[in-house]
Protein backbone atom coordinates (compact mmCIF):
# COMPACT_ATOMS: atom_id res chain seq x y z
CA UNK A 1 0.00 0.00 0.00
CA UNK A 2 1.50 3.13 -0.92
CA UNK A 3 0.60 5.99 1.70
CA UNK A 4 0.32 9.65 -0.42
CA UNK A 5 0.16 12.31 2.16
CA UNK A 6 -0.68 15.96 1.75
CA UNK A 7 -0.25 19.19 3.51
CA UNK A 8 -3.81 20.68 3.06
CA UNK A 9 -7.55 19.32 1.83
CA UNK A 10 -7.11 21.43 -1.62
CA UNK A 11 -3.48 19.58 -1.60
CA UNK A 12 -5.27 16.89 -1.46
CA UNK A 13 -8.09 16.59 -4.02
CA UNK A 14 -5.15 18.45 -6.53
CA UNK A 15 -3.17 15.16 -5.92
CA UNK A 16 -6.05 12.67 -6.29
CA UNK A 17 -7.34 14.50 -9.72
CA UNK A 18 -3.98 15.10 -11.30
CA UNK A 19 -3.54 11.11 -10.79
CA UNK A 20 -7.21 10.38 -11.99
CA UNK A 21 -6.19 12.60 -15.57
CA UNK A 22 -3.18 10.92 -15.86
CA UNK A 23 -5.10 7.56 -15.60
CA UNK A 24 -7.73 8.75 -18.09
CA UNK A 25 -4.73 10.00 -20.69
CA UNK A 26 -3.36 7.19 -20.98
CA UNK A 27 -6.30 4.95 -20.82
CA UNK A 28 -9.00 6.66 -22.14
CA UNK A 29 -11.75 3.51 -21.87
CA UNK A 30 -10.79 3.41 -18.25
CA UNK A 31 -13.18 1.03 -16.34
CA UNK A 32 -14.20 2.82 -13.20
CA UNK A 33 -15.83 2.35 -10.14
CA UNK A 34 -17.02 5.51 -7.73
CA UNK A 35 -18.15 5.85 -4.54
CA UNK A 36 -20.08 8.53 -2.72
CA UNK A 37 -19.82 9.43 0.88
CA UNK A 38 -18.63 13.58 1.64
CA UNK A 39 -14.86 12.29 0.77
CA UNK A 40 -14.90 12.71 -2.40
CA UNK A 41 -17.48 15.27 -3.20
CA UNK A 42 -14.50 18.48 -4.16
CA UNK A 43 -12.44 15.48 -6.04
CA UNK A 44 -15.70 15.05 -8.40
CA UNK A 45 -16.45 19.11 -8.60
CA UNK A 46 -12.72 19.46 -9.30
CA UNK A 47 -12.38 16.66 -12.09
CA UNK A 48 -15.89 18.00 -13.50
CA UNK A 49 -14.68 21.25 -13.66
CA UNK A 50 -11.52 19.71 -15.63
CA UNK A 51 -13.80 17.98 -17.98
CA UNK A 52 -15.39 21.51 -18.48
CA UNK A 53 -12.33 23.16 -19.76
CA UNK A 54 -11.24 20.26 -22.25
CA UNK A 55 -8.30 18.74 -20.14
CA UNK A 56 -9.71 15.41 -20.06
CA UNK A 57 -12.47 13.14 -21.13
CA UNK A 58 -14.81 10.74 -20.15
CA UNK A 59 -15.89 9.89 -23.63
CA UNK A 60 -14.89 6.60 -23.83
CA UNK A 61 -14.89 5.44 -20.29
CA UNK A 62 -17.20 3.31 -18.13
CA UNK A 63 -17.97 4.34 -14.13
CA UNK A 64 -19.71 2.01 -11.92
CA UNK A 65 -21.66 3.22 -8.74
CA UNK A 66 -19.82 1.11 -5.38
CA UNK A 67 -23.35 0.58 -4.03
CA UNK A 68 -26.67 2.05 -3.41
CA UNK A 69 -28.80 1.74 -0.36
CA UNK A 70 -32.27 -0.28 -0.09
CA UNK A 71 -35.81 0.30 0.83
CA UNK A 72 -36.37 4.16 -0.56
CA UNK A 73 -38.15 5.26 -3.27
CA UNK A 74 -36.23 5.63 -6.54
CA UNK A 75 -35.86 10.00 -6.46
CA UNK A 76 -34.41 10.02 -2.57
CA UNK A 77 -31.32 12.67 -3.18
CA UNK A 78 -29.07 10.70 -0.96
CA UNK A 79 -29.36 7.51 -3.02
CA UNK A 80 -26.00 6.32 -4.44
CA UNK A 81 -26.86 6.30 -8.13
CA UNK A 82 -28.45 10.11 -7.95
CA UNK A 83 -25.41 11.59 -5.63
CA UNK A 84 -23.24 10.33 -8.56
CA UNK A 85 -24.94 11.83 -11.12
CA UNK A 86 -25.56 15.52 -9.44
CA UNK A 87 -21.75 15.17 -8.36
CA UNK A 88 -20.34 14.19 -11.23
CA UNK A 89 -22.10 12.24 -14.27
CA UNK A 90 -24.26 14.52 -15.61
CA UNK A 91 -21.34 17.22 -15.38
CA UNK A 92 -19.18 15.14 -17.65
CA UNK A 93 -19.46 13.82 -20.99
CA UNK A 94 -19.96 10.20 -20.00
CA UNK A 95 -22.31 8.37 -22.31
CA UNK A 96 -25.30 7.52 -20.04
CA UNK A 97 -25.26 3.88 -21.34
CA UNK A 98 -21.83 3.61 -19.65
CA UNK A 99 -23.34 4.90 -16.01
CA UNK A 100 -23.69 1.81 -14.39
CA UNK A 101 -25.78 1.61 -11.16
CA UNK A 102 -28.54 -0.45 -9.21
CA UNK A 103 -31.83 -0.48 -8.38
CA UNK A 104 -32.15 -1.93 -5.22
CA UNK A 105 -36.46 -1.65 -5.77
CA UNK A 106 -35.82 -4.32 -9.47
CA UNK A 107 -37.31 -7.63 -9.06
CA UNK A 108 -34.23 -9.98 -9.01
CA UNK A 109 -31.61 -8.41 -7.01
CA UNK A 110 -29.72 -11.68 -7.25
CA UNK A 111 -29.78 -11.58 -10.93
CA UNK A 112 -29.04 -7.64 -11.32
CA UNK A 113 -25.41 -8.38 -8.96
CA UNK A 114 -24.35 -11.46 -11.16
CA UNK A 115 -25.23 -9.26 -14.29
CA UNK A 116 -22.96 -6.30 -12.89
CA UNK A 117 -20.24 -8.21 -11.88
CA UNK A 118 -20.27 -9.58 -15.56
CA UNK A 119 -20.19 -6.16 -17.07
CA UNK A 120 -17.78 -4.56 -14.89
CA UNK A 121 -15.55 -7.93 -15.66
CA UNK A 122 -12.46 -6.22 -14.29
CA UNK A 123 -11.60 -2.57 -12.64
CA UNK A 124 -8.74 -0.55 -14.25
CA UNK A 125 -8.89 1.95 -10.87
CA UNK A 126 -11.38 1.65 -7.91
CA UNK A 127 -11.91 4.67 -5.67
CA UNK A 128 -13.40 3.99 -2.18
CA UNK A 129 -13.88 6.26 0.73
CA UNK A 130 -13.42 4.19 4.48
CA UNK A 131 -16.30 3.88 6.71
CA UNK A 132 -15.13 4.45 10.78
CA UNK A 133 -15.63 0.76 11.22
CA UNK A 134 -13.22 -0.50 8.20
CA UNK A 135 -15.89 -0.96 5.62
CA UNK A 136 -14.93 -1.16 1.72
CA UNK A 137 -18.64 0.01 -0.05
CA UNK A 138 -20.96 -1.86 2.32
CA UNK A 139 -18.83 -4.26 2.83
CA UNK A 140 -19.17 -4.90 6.16
CA UNK A 141 -16.51 -5.76 9.09
CA UNK A 142 -16.63 -10.06 8.23
CA UNK A 143 -17.21 -9.24 4.68
CA UNK A 144 -15.10 -12.82 2.73
CA UNK A 145 -12.43 -11.51 0.87
CA UNK A 146 -13.71 -13.34 -2.56
CA UNK A 147 -17.27 -12.17 -2.02
CA UNK A 148 -19.33 -11.03 -5.02
CA UNK A 149 -22.00 -8.45 -5.60
CA UNK A 150 -24.32 -8.57 -3.59
CA UNK A 151 -27.43 -7.43 -1.32
CA UNK A 152 -26.20 -7.10 2.72
CA UNK A 153 -27.24 -5.67 5.48
CA UNK A 154 -25.98 -2.50 7.16
CA UNK A 155 -24.00 -2.32 10.13
CA UNK A 156 -25.62 -0.46 12.98
CA UNK A 157 -22.64 2.49 12.69
CA UNK A 158 -22.99 2.34 8.72
CA UNK A 159 -26.63 2.99 9.37
CA UNK A 160 -25.99 6.23 11.64
CA UNK A 161 -23.45 7.56 9.46
CA UNK A 162 -25.52 7.50 6.70
CA UNK A 163 -27.96 10.09 8.25
CA UNK A 164 -24.98 12.79 6.95
CA UNK A 165 -26.17 11.71 3.46
CA UNK A 166 -30.62 12.09 4.06
CA UNK A 167 -32.67 15.06 4.63
CA UNK A 168 -34.74 12.69 6.56
CA UNK A 169 -34.82 10.20 9.40
CA UNK A 170 -35.88 6.73 7.33
CA UNK A 171 -32.49 5.50 7.34
CA UNK A 172 -31.38 2.50 5.26
CA UNK A 173 -30.80 -0.78 6.73
CA UNK A 174 -29.32 -2.50 3.82
CA UNK A 175 -28.05 -1.91 0.72
CA UNK A 176 -26.08 -3.55 -2.27
CA UNK A 177 -22.20 -3.42 -2.98
CA UNK A 178 -19.54 -4.23 -5.18
CA UNK A 179 -17.96 -7.33 -3.55
CA UNK A 180 -14.50 -7.19 -2.09
CA UNK A 181 -14.08 -9.82 -4.62
CA UNK A 182 -14.13 -7.41 -7.76
CA UNK A 183 -12.51 -4.56 -5.71
CA UNK A 184 -9.82 -6.82 -4.80
CA UNK A 185 -9.10 -8.15 -8.47
CA UNK A 186 -8.78 -4.59 -9.61
CA UNK A 187 -5.63 -3.48 -11.07
CA UNK A 188 -5.50 -0.47 -9.07
CA UNK A 189 -7.46 0.83 -5.97
CA UNK A 190 -7.17 4.28 -4.71
CA UNK A 191 -8.57 4.49 -0.48
CA UNK A 192 -9.60 7.94 0.37
CA UNK A 193 -9.81 9.70 3.64
CA UNK A 194 -10.31 13.25 4.91
CA UNK A 195 -10.78 14.98 8.61
CA UNK A 196 -9.48 13.97 12.19
CA UNK A 197 -12.81 11.44 12.28
CA UNK A 198 -10.77 8.90 10.33
CA UNK A 199 -7.60 9.39 11.74
CA UNK A 200 -8.02 6.18 14.19
CA UNK A 201 -9.07 3.94 11.58
CA UNK A 202 -6.91 5.06 8.70
CA UNK A 203 -3.87 4.22 11.65
CA UNK A 204 -5.79 0.79 11.98
CA UNK A 205 -5.60 0.08 8.13
CA UNK A 206 -2.10 1.20 7.62
CA UNK A 207 -0.68 -0.28 11.02
CA UNK A 208 -2.93 -2.82 12.35
CA UNK A 209 -3.62 -6.67 11.39
CA UNK A 210 -4.52 -7.45 8.28
CA UNK A 211 -7.48 -9.42 8.61
CA UNK A 212 -11.75 -9.64 7.79
CA UNK A 213 -12.08 -7.28 11.09
CA UNK A 214 -11.45 -4.34 8.80
CA UNK A 215 -11.70 -4.75 5.48
CA UNK A 216 -9.57 -1.72 4.24
CA UNK A 217 -6.60 -3.74 6.15
CA UNK A 218 -6.93 -6.32 2.96
CA UNK A 219 -5.92 -3.97 0.43
CA UNK A 220 -2.70 -4.12 2.44
CA UNK A 221 -2.61 -7.35 0.28
CA UNK A 222 -3.21 -5.58 -3.03
CA UNK A 223 -0.32 -5.29 -5.69
CA UNK A 224 -1.76 -1.67 -6.69
CA UNK A 225 -3.26 0.15 -3.93
CA UNK A 226 -2.50 3.83 -2.79
CA UNK A 227 -3.61 5.53 0.50
CA UNK A 228 -4.44 9.00 -0.25
CA UNK A 229 -4.34 10.93 3.09
CA UNK A 230 -4.82 14.84 4.18
CA UNK A 231 -2.90 15.53 7.30
CA UNK A 232 -5.71 15.27 9.44
CA UNK A 233 -6.54 11.71 8.56
CA UNK A 234 -2.98 10.97 8.52
CA UNK A 235 -2.47 12.40 12.22
CA UNK A 236 -2.09 9.27 14.12
CA UNK A 237 0.50 7.27 11.54
P1 LIG B 1 -17.74 9.36 3.98
O1 LIG B 1 -18.10 7.82 3.93
O2 LIG B 1 -16.90 9.66 2.77
O3 LIG B 1 -19.06 10.06 3.94
O4 LIG B 1 -16.97 9.60 5.25
C1 LIG B 1 -17.13 6.86 3.73
C2 LIG B 1 -17.69 5.48 3.94
O5 LIG B 1 -18.47 5.26 4.88
O6 LIG B 1 -17.33 4.56 3.17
Amino acid sequence: MHLLRFDSLPAWVSGVCALWRDRLRMNPALNICLPTGLTPAAVYAELARNVDRGDVSFTRASVFALDEFGGLPADDPGLTRNTLRRQLVSLVDLPSERFHCFDPNGADIEEQCRRYDTAIGRFDLVLLGIGLNGHLGMNEPGSDAGSPTRRVDLHETTIQSSARYFEHGNLPRWGITVGLGPILAAREVWLLATGTAKASVARETVKGEVGLHLPASLLRNHPNCSFFLDSEAGALL
